[in-house]
């Protein structure tokens, strides 16, 4: 039972996600309407992918990063919201340029609860072209498309109204969270061909791909805005990188035990990637041998049935491995939630900020 201290500060969470939310989308509009402007200058093609991209970047999203680098600048004694918000749009900019870029790794053609980039350009190529062809050019314009977003990014910064060593400082910042999501993506996407199911490892590549880029980079990204303490930057990081770790894991539970209606994306992609997952690891660990070869000859399999992921999960619940991640989750979540104590900072920010913690473990999109 959650205390009225607890559900008010998740209220004030909620309120304050839902109003980044309709800026982001305010701006959003602004920004591509723009882009989609300048495309029809070149070619109707072109204006039609800038389109594309518009309506894929509205329609999905739960836009956590702006709301993180919102509660960063206030933490860092930042006033001028409207300015902050300005310069959050890059974040999800950047996010989607990141996301679009991460299905065609992992092969995914869904996400925001619809076709994402290539899933759209497939299934327009799929009437002219062979199946294999349509994929590889429906591909080739969602790299397209992430690398588009990446530089719009760099652009939203280059006219935000701030001081220009502060936007400075946000670029150097973007170009070191995208140095560090790189290492995340490259160990993530070779951890199956690997295969070792190495903890070090795994945990290197929640921090890399999720926790420093999802916590910690957006809540600096405010202390940066705000010209803070730079105190203030290392805090972040070392409750970053404890509740981004969180956040992985349950992105994992999620996305083996969730429905494609909660999180938007497919269900039994890990699987289909052999992705070296926390749960992974600990089915290696607790599962009989006989219980982990069915796993293992599942993982990496190009098609996988509903009945796989029926099978797959009744495992990870028999052998205890989904209990223990949720445990790990949770033992990351306290390790969090200490380090938010002795944060120095306004009593609000803070409530929200732990509100906000508790939400990246039990969320359900
Ligand atoms: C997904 O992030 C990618 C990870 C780092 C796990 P989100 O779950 O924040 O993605 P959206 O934008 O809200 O869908
Ligand atoms: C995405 O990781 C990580 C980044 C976006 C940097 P995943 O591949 O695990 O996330 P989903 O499940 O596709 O959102
Ligand atoms: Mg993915
Ligand atoms: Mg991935």
């Amino acid at each position: 039972m959650q205390n009225n201290n607890e559900i008010k500060n998740l209220r004030e969470l909620t309120e304050l996600n839902n109003y980044v939310s309709k800026e982001i989308d305010k701006r959003l509009e602004k920004f591509f309407n723009l882009k989609i402007a300048e495309a029809k200058k070149i070619d109707p093609i072109y204006e039609k992918l800038l389109l594309d991209m518009k309506k894929f970047i509205q329609r999905g999203g739960k836009r956590l990063r702006p709301t993180l680098m919102l509660l960063g600048y206030k933490a860092a004694g930042g006033t001028d919201f409207e300015a902050a918000l300005d310069a959050s749009l890059s974040l999800e900019i950047f996010h989607n340029f990141v996301l679009i870029h991460d299905d065609v790794m992992d092969g995914d053609m869904t996400r925001y609860g619809g076709a994402n980039m290539t899933g759209v350009y497939f299934k327009r190529f799929k009437k002219q072209l062979p199946e294999n062809n349509a994929r590889h050019t429906a591909e080739a314009i969602a790299i397209l498309a992430g690398e588009l977003n990446e530089f719009f990014t760099f652009e939203v910064l280059t006219k935000l109204d701030f001081e220009k060593e502060v936007i400075f400082e946000m670029m150097a910042h973007f170009q070191k969270v995208l140095f560090e999501t790189g290492a995340g993506q490259q160990l993530d996407v070779m951890s199956s061909i690997r295969g070792d199911l190495n903890l070090n490892k795994i945990e290197k590549v929640n921090y890399y791909k999720t926790a420093q880029y999802t916590v910690t980079s957006p809540l600096q990204l405010g202390v940066i805005a705000a010209e803070g303490d730079k105190k203030l930057m290392n805090t972040f990081a070392d409750f970053g990188a404890e509740l981004g770790k969180a956040f992985q894991i349950a992105d994992d539970l999620l996305g083996m035990f969730g429905s494609s209606r909660q999180t938007g994306k497919p269900v039994g992609s890990d699987i289909r990637e052999g992705k070296q997952t926390l749960l992974m690891y600990y089915a290696k660990k607790l599962a009989s041998p006989l219980e982990w070869k069915a796993i293992s000859t599942r993982l990496g399999k190009e098609h996988i049935s509903a009945d796989d992921v029926k099978l797959v999960r009744s495992i990870l619940k028999e052998c205890g491995a989904q209990a223990k991640a949720v445990v790990a989750a949770e033992d990351h979540l306290q390790k969090a939630l200490g380090i938010i104590d002795e944060m120095q900072i306004d009593k609000d920010t803070k409530s929200i900020l732990i509100a906000f913690s508790h939400y990246c473990v039990v969320r359900k999109k």
